[in-house]
């Protein structure tokens, strides 16, 4: 989509359709009175036959009959003027951009009034506008025909392309596309998107981004002592592979991150085998390593000052003859036993071992994404993930990033007293906890080989998958964290 930022007034936009926002109150603006000489005071008469009042999600659509350069106009309804948040903007944005879609629209305009066309709010409407144009419909016979928006105009008689502007609008459209390759991966049948599937992504993508990349297969898997993705891999005929991505900037690095993302790509329980229903969607499991991937390709693209590296530990987990067994016990490289009582929590299993990894490395912080737990789902809902860290000061800024992606978190406590619920009679610990508090004893285990980092686990088991269609989320992978962790990194 091509996008461009236009000081012009209403009636000299060219386009198929310009969305005009208006919040509530405020039918009769100068906003609606300019364009209303234009159209002979249709808008006013239909305003109020309509009873449009701009509450939030109103809209109301007209044909301009050829008496604007634009041929029909969307007026939008923002809500209460004090309470319109940037996640309003993004919400109406992806609206507008459906119903564009459905007018089969190809220039898409917007017309900003005086005070509203600030710089976070013209990038919130672009971000929206994007997120909301993804589809993945590359197994459907019928696709929807409608051709794809092919320009966004932003126009207001006093915007101005400012460089703040320019920024937050590169980033948008940097970020856009790390969030549709985590969404792709994520929507592919997990009988496509394999551990050597996600592994060959990963290569074509730091081939294509100049990151530097090792992909390990069993043999360096074996080598490097994984034994909690060999020990999950084992009961499944895919091989298991390990992946690592690096962004170095040029010159000397502020901090050097890790970011860990779970790369589970089906997640069938294994032995401990999960309802049919459970499963349907388990294809989802892989969603903190495609979020991981994601992120990486936009890094690559905005090059901020800091190194990241991630890492995306990939299994199915399967039951059979040769899969590991609810009892069984695994030693970990760093000298760590764990019992493993039920072999449906093998998210912890596998992301023990890319912590391992990464703490080896000696980065500030660590910052691992898995759809670890139901339970997590069961505490937060499908669209908040739980926040877990053993640092304020990260825990903090993550907060602050998700405010400001629209991606909600919320922290969960590490309760120490907890610990005793993943203490093995016959291990060092267990892979289960006691029944209670599922997210925090999963994210209790994870703390036990971050070797005392800075530290942060996102349980993204709810928002990580969309069951059904939002404003700029469609239903499926929504690539969840990309654009808060992207936030993240350019504000280190
Ligand atoms: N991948 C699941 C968690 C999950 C559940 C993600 C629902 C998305 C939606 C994870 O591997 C799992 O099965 N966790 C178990 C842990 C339990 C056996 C201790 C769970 O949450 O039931
Ligand atoms: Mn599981
Ligand atoms: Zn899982």
């Amino acid at each position: 989509m091509n996008i461009r930022v236009q000081q012009q007034p209403l009636v000299a936009l060219e386009s198929d359709l310009v969305v005009v926002p208006l919040t509530q109150g405020e039918q009769s603006s100068e906003n609606v009175q300019a364009l209303d000489v234009a159209l002979n005071g249709t808008l006013q008469e239909q305003i109020t036959r309509s009873g449009f009042t701009g509450k939030d999600g109103e809209t109301l659509l007209l044909h301009t009959q050829g008496r604007l350069p634009s041929r029909s106009v969307l007026v939008l309804g923002l809500g209460k003027a004090d309470n319109v948040e940037t996640e309003t903007w993004r919400r109406i944005a992806g609206k507008s951009y459906r119903e564009a879609r459905n007018q089969g629209v190809r220039h898409l305009a917007w017309f900003f009034a005086a005070d509203c066309g600030r710089d976070d709010t013209l990038a919130a409407v672009v971000e929206g506008t994007l997120l909301s144009s993804y589809t993945f419909d590359k197994y459907k016979s019928e696709k929807n025909g409608k051709p794809a928006v092919e320009t966004l105009t932003l126009a207001g008689t006093d915007l101005r392309k400012t460089p703040a502007l320019t920024r937050a609008l590169d980033m948008a459209q940097k970020t856009a596309p790390g969030v549709f390759l985590a969404r792709d991966l994520v929507n592919e049948p997990a009988s496509v998107s394999t551990p050597t599937y996600l592994a060959e992504q990963a290569a074509k993508l730091s081939r294509g981004n100049g990151l530097k990349s090792a992909i390990w297969g069993l043999n360096k898997i074996k080598a490097a002592k994984m034994t909690g993705l060999l020990a999950v891999a084992r009961g499944s005929v895919e091989e298991p592979r390990f992946i690592k991505l690096v962004y170095k900037p040029a010159g000397k690095p502020r901090k050097k991150v890790a970011l860990v993302g779970k790369g589970l790509t089906f997640d069938s329980g294994g032995l401990s085998l999960k309802p049919a229903k459970s499963m349907e969607t388990m294809k989802l499991d892989m969603s903190g390593g495609a979020t991981v991937l994601g992120v990486m390709q936009v890094v690559a693209q905005l090059k901020p000052q800091v190194q990241v590296t991630g890492y995306v530990p990939a299994t199915e987990n399967m039951p059979s003859g040769t899969a590991q067994k609810p009892g069984d016990i695994i030693r970990y490289n760093n000298g760590k036993t764990v019992e493993v009582l039920n072999t449906d929590a093998e998210g912890r299993l596998i992301l023990a071992d890319a912590l391992i990894q990464a703490v080896q490395e000696k980065p500030d912080v660590i910052i691992d994404l898995a759809t670890l737990t139901g339970a997590c789902v069961t505490a937060l809902g499908t669209q908040i993930a739980g926040l877990f860290s053993n640092n304020q000061e990260l825990a903090d800024a993550l907060l602050r990033c998700s405010k400001e992606s629209g991606e909600p978190l919320w922290r969960l406590p590490l309760v120490k007293e907890y610990k005793e619920d993943i203490r093995s009679a016959v291990a060092d610990i267990k892979n289960t906890g006691s029944g209670n508090a599922g997210a925090i004893a999963a994210a209790l285990f994870l703390e036990e080989f971050v070797g005392g980092l800075p530290w942060a686990h996102l349980d993204i088991a709810g928002p990580a998958f969309a069951e059904r269609d939002g404003s700029y989320i469609p239903k499926g992978g929504t690539g969840f964290g990309v654009r808060m962790l992207v936030r993240y990194l350019l504000s280190l």
